[in-house]
């Protein structure tokens, strides 16, 4: 910028702290305060059918807005071409940030391109996007530990630790959406605990479907694993009964009850399995307290709003955000830097402790 060459000091001062390039920057690139005041931050959401990303699109919305900034909020009904032309129009009305969870994490490459053209940060929340640069920071949880947690309850409440020689018990596996990345880490995290057991023979998978993409649940939708887990009960099960099921997600394990609950599951001559899940949501909250679901993976989404809102915040300041993971996120193209809050299990022993006494639910809503 050239200035008067009889620039008084003050206006010089004035000048570099709002503008150098007299385009809305700072002096250290990120955005001036001014620009940064009116700016609004894009927010793309999967789906509005599971209340976790309705509470997720609030959180984030709220956490932004207290740090001064716009929002624009779209929910994408599970449609990777809808959330793709959601992207696009918020580009094009002129959002300084994305914060996306994808539907499909292939989906996105082109449209997170054109953010990067328009120099818009893109922010991956909880779900990663794949096969692309142009994603800036990965907000999420421990995904692998979310499965280790499944994986661990299931062994320890059919009593196979500590050298116990119990078994074999029958076990079916379900895993979440194929085009959600977090499905393999779940997935992974799982299996690192159930196979020794598999190998010893102390579980059995009566179905015979072991492998990651005979056993996935397209958009993560309960029906399909309810139509999926009647099948394994007809074939696999005429003769035995099965002693627990590997569910990544709360709206999967209600649909693999309403199945057992059709093969009279949850009598004295078939008790319900060990039934896990994820998400905490309230109606498998209620159901593990009545004893149908036994656990659940609780994630504190406030916690993940946060971290998303400081996120971008910091980019666009041109600051760098707090991180906590530089390996475990490689998303193809590059290892996306992350910040991996922890999950929690719950089950009926703690879930006041953890669900109520966190402020998360209340006992009424519980009751
Ligand atoms: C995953 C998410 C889980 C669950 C699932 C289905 O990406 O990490 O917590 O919500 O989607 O919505």
């Amino acid at each position: 910028m050239k200035l008067p060459s009889a620039a008084p000091v003050a206006f010089l001062a004035l000048t570099l702290s709002v503008s150098v390039s007299g385009c809305g920057q700072s002096d250290d690139g990120g955005l001036d305060e001014k620009s940064l005041k009116g700016a609004t931050i894009g927010i793309a959401m999967p789906t509005k059918s599971s209340e976790r990303w309705i509470a997720d699109g609030a959180n984030v919305k709220k956490e932004l807005e207290a740090k001064g900034y716009k929002t624009k909020l779209v929910f994408g009904e599970d449609d990777p071409d809808q959330q793709v032309a959601q992207i696009e129009n918020l580009i094009t009305q002129g959002v300084k940030a994305l914060v996306i969870a994808a539907i499909d994490n292939k989906s996105l490459n082109n449209v997170t391109q054109q953010a990067a053209d328009a120099g818009i940060p893109v922010i991956a929340y909880d779900r990663l996007i794949l096969g692309t640069k142009n994603v800036d920071y990965y907000a999420s949880f421990d995904n692998e530990k979310v499965g280790r947690l499944q994986g661990r309850y299931i062994v320890e409440k059919l009593g196979l630790e500590g050298g116990s020689e119990k078994g074999p018990f029958n076990i079916e596996l379900f895993a979440g959406s194929n085009d959600d990345n977090n499905t393999r880490y779940f997935f992974r995290g799982a299996m690192t605990i159930l196979q020794p057991y598999l190998e010893k023979g102390q579980l059995v998978v009566g179905s015979g479907q072991t492998e990651l993409n005979r056993i996935t649940t397209l958009r993560w939708d309960g029906a399909t694993a309810q139509k999926r887990m009647e099948d394994i009960l007809t074939s696999s099960y005429k003769h035995g009964k099965v002693d627990a099921v590997l569910s990544p997600y709360d709206g999967i394990s209600i649909g693999i009850i309403s199945a057992l609950k059709s093969d009279a599951y949850g009598s004295k001559a078939k008790p319900w399995p060990v039934i896990t899940g994820q998400d905490a949501e309230l109606a498998s909250v209620k159901s593990i307290i009545s004893g149908q679901q036994t656990q659940t993976v609780y994630k504190d989404l406030r916690k993940l709003a946060k971290v998303t809102a400081n996120m971008v915040d910091a980019t666009l300041r041109n600051k760098k955000p707090r991180i906590n993971d530089t390996k475990s996120y490689n998303n193809r193209v590059k290892v996306v830097p992350a910040y991996l809050l922890q999950p929690v299990s719950v089950d009926k022993s703690n879930y006041k402790k953890v669900l109520v006494g966190g402020g998360w639910y209340t006992e009424d809503e519980l009751n």
